[in-house]
Order: structure tokens, then C-alpha cells, then sequence
């Protein structure tokens, strides 16, 4: 990728490409929800076949001419099947939050009864939110985490479904920094009548090679983001192994919430997949892994705590109330400005409103990806204990941005855009 012509022919944009480029690669990136894409994959969502209108599904499409994109989404379809060992995929959900929209609605009508983690404790918006389409359209009932383990609460939700008799429970999290034991989900729906669907966005990639446990077995449908541990395009999948759900999911995102397939996204997603059934795909979870304990043990070392006490996932939720009156937001502004980015975070039993927030959420996907050992991750974690323990100490604040420039140059970003 050259942007020879986007420089010559419209220098604004190019400009901001430019500046957002400069802080991928002057920052030590920690969102958990992120990650760096491959050239490659960037090269197929920048190709051609984001002029093809590809309205249907491979072979019966609504347009002529889809031959070539009938071609790279079956490809994207069994290999993302073979990635997760499901019967069906449709590889179309433009995000993470259509794909949602798209599997509730094949299950659940409009005044229906779902269950979801609620967002403060670690779930997403599309679980059951009232600012979302999920918790407008639908009688939404939360389950949470156990005070004192803050882990999922299993008698609650149990409790909660035989009372509510919910047609559907949504298991998955954006914010929970352990295995998810999606057999006891299972378990709890089927027994009580209801649908489980995991939305596995977050901890996907370590679903592809087994570093977690994959919910496609135990669940009636899955939904996925594409663009965090599984490290393709921005986009969302929806997979299963019941070929009658398949149907009703085809026609929930087309023409029930779609229109045209972004088809150079598809063909992102191709490359994506392909990447991940490689082997170093499962090192590079391995490291994901070993990173996500490392700077955990970096911000115990300073005397933070981690919510649940530590991770079995890419991501750690840290609790600031050691670090006195610091907010969430304290927190992520003052990373930003030593070069590392995170957000701030609820945490359980959360005080504050989510603006402002007790926690910051970090991850280690992308760090991994770029190439940081270990030793420099458990290195991060200190670092962010140092900043944020010490919010306004000007000297701190120089020398671990010094700090953070000289990990950063050790691992350069993208140097083949110059
Ligand atoms: C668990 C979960 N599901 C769905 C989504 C939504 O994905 P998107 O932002 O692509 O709509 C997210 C986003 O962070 C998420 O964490």
C-alpha cells in the first residue's frame, strides 16, 4: 500500500491517514477490543470489490456480475467454518453489533423476554442495554457476577431464567477476564426452554486455536467480531451448527437487517481466517496468553488490583481504588499521554458513572502482535502502575514516556507504509 494517489489527490484525508498512523505507531496500544491487522489484509479491504453490489448469498444473488465475490465469500465461509468447526457461517454482519442484531432477532420477537450479562458488570450493549435496539425491542433481564468472586454468578442466572422464562440467554462479555464456561450456559437454557447464544467477539481468536473453550458445540448460534484476538477486518460473523437456525440467520441479516455485503471486507475476513488456521496463529495466542499475566503481574507489583485476581484471557480489568481518588478517566488520560492507550472501565460493584469509572480495561492482542516479550509486557504493567498511582508528577510522567518510546522503537509499526 503506497497511498500514491489518495497523497496526490486529496492531501486532507491523506493528512489524517497520516496523523492516525503516527499514533498507532507512537503508542503502546492496549485497548482490549483492538488490533493490527496484516498487510494483507488491509490490501484486500482497500481492493476493488468494494465496487460490487452482491445483495443474497453466494449463487443467488439479487445482481449479475458477483462471480468473483461468489468466489471469495465461500472461501471466507469454509475457512472460518474449519477455524471453529461449525456446520454454517454467514460472513456478511457489517460489525460485531449487527451480527447481534441479526441472531436476536432470529430467535426472539419484538416483547420477547432475553437474558444478558449486564454492561456494568462486563457485558456489551447489544446484551440488553435500554439505549440499544436490544434493550428497546425486548424485555431484557440481566444476570451479573458474584461480589465476591466477581465471577459469573450461575445461581443468579439460573435463578433468573426459571423466573422470566426467557426465550433466548446471550452468553460472551466485553470485559470479563475469565474462561466463560459456555456448557453451564448450555445447560441452564436448554433446561429451561430457552436458545443460548455466545457472542464470542472478544475471545475469539483464542476460541480458533483452543486457548479457550469453544461455545460452538454447547450453543444454538455464535456471533464473533472479526477485528480483535482474531485479528482481521473490522466485521462480524454469525456461525452454527443447526442447518435450520442457518436459515433463519441468512434471512435475519439479509434482507432482515442488511443490504449489500461489504464484499472487500469479506474478502479481509478471507485473509484473516486463512492467517488464523496457520500454526504460528496458535503461538501467537500462546503469547497473547503469557502477556495478558505479565502485565498483570507489572500492576500487582505497583499495588493494583485485578478484578477476580488475575486473567485466564488477552484482557486484565484493573480496579484504581488503590491508587486513591484516580478516576477511570484520570487513568486513560494520563496513559495517553506517555504513549499508552487503554480505557476506563466500570468495575463491579461500580460507584461512578461510566464516563468517569473506577477501572481501565487492558489488553495484550495488540501489544502481542506487535512484538512485545514478556519481560517488556510485565515492564508495561509497572509502567502504567507508576502513571497512574502518580497522576500529575510531571518527572514520572517524562521519564516513563522516555521509556515507552524506547519500547516502541524496538518494535516498529507497519514499516512497509514508510
Ligand atoms: C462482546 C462484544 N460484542 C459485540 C461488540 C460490537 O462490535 P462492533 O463494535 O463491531 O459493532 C463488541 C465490541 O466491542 C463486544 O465487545
Amino acid at each position: 500500500m503506497s497511498f500514491e494517489h489518495l497523497s496526490k489527490t486529496d492531501p486532507e484525508v491523506m493528512s489524517f491517514i497520516g496523523d492516525e498512523l503516527t499514533r498507532q505507531r507512537n503508542s503502546i496500544e492496549l485497548i482490549a477490543s483492538e488490533n493490527f491487522v496484516s498487510l494483507s489484509v488491509m490490501e484486500a479491504v482497500g481492493s476493488p470489490l468494494t465496487n460490487k453490489y452482491a445483495e443474497g448469498l453466494p449463487g443467488k444473488r439479487y445482481y449479475g456480475g458477483c462471480w468473483a465475490v461468489d468466489e471469495v465469500e465461500n472461501l471466507a465461509r469454509e475457512r472460518v467454518k474449519k477455524l471453529f468447526g461449525a456446520g454454517f457461517a454467514n460472513v456478511q454482519p457489517h460489525s460485531g453489533a449487527q451480527a447481534n442484531y441479526a441472531a436476536i432477532s432470529a430467535f426472539a420477537n419484538p416483547g420477547d423476554t432475553i437474558m444478558g450479562m449486564a454492561l456494568d458488570n462486563g457485558g456489551h450493549l447489544t446484551h440488553g442495554s435500554p439505549a440499544n435496539f436490544s434493550g428497546k425491542l425486548y424485555k431484557v433481564v440481566s444476570y451479573g457476577l458474584d461480589p465476591e468472586t466477581e465471577r459469573i454468578d450461575f445461581d443468579d442466572v439460573e435463578e433468573k431464567v426459571k423466573k422470566n422464562k426467557p426465550v433466548l440467554i446471550i452468553a460472551g462479555a466485553s470485559a470479563y477476564p475469565r474462561i466463560i464456561d459456555f456448557e453451564r450456559f448450555a445447560q441452564i437454557a436448554h433446561d429451561n426452554g430457552a436458545a443460548l447464544m455466545v457472542d464470542m467477539a472478544h475471545i475469539a481468536g483464542l476460541v480458533a486455536t483452543g486457548r479457550h473453550p469453544s461455545p460452538i458445540p454447547c450453543s444454538d448460534v455464535v456471533t464473533s467480531t472479526t477485528h480483535k484476538t482474531l485479528r482481521g477486518p473490522r466485521g462480524g460473523i454469525i456461525l452454527s451448527n443447526d442447518p435450520d437456525i442457518a436459515k433463519r440467520i441468512n434471512s435475519a441479516v439479509f434482507p432482515g437487517s442488511q443490504g449489500g455485503p461489504l464484499e472487500h471486507v469479506i474478502a479481509g475476513k478471507a485473509v484473516a481466517f486463512g492467517e488464523a488456521l496457520e500454526p504460528e496463529f496458535a503461538d501467537y495466542t500462546d503469547r497473547i496468553l503469557v502477556n495478558a499475566k505479565a502485565i498483570g503481574r507489572g500492576l500487582e507489583s505497583r499495588g493494583l488490583r485485578l478484578v477476580t485476581g488475575g486473567t485466564d484471557n488477552h484482557l486484565l480489568l484493573v480496579d484504581l481504588t488503590p491508587a486513591g481518588e484516580v478516576t477511570g478517566r484520570d487513568a486513560e488520560l494520563a496513559l495517553d499521554e506517555v504513549g499508552m492507550t487503554v480505557n476506563k472501565n466500570t468495575i463491579p460493584g461500580e460507584k461512578r458513572s461510566p464516563f468517569v469509572a473506577s477501572g481501565i480495561r487492558v489488553g495484550s492482542a495488540a501489544a502481542t502482535t506487535r512484538g512485545f516479550s514478556e519481560q517488556e509486557c510485565e515492564r508495561i504493567g509497572e509502567l502504567i502502575g507508576d502513571v497512574v498511582l502518580h497522576v500529575g508528577d510531571e518527572a514520572i510522567k517524562d521519564r516513563t514516556h522516555a521509556e515507552v518510546c524506547e519500547l516502541l522503537s524496538a518494535h516498529p509499526l507497519y514499516p512497509e507504509l514508510g
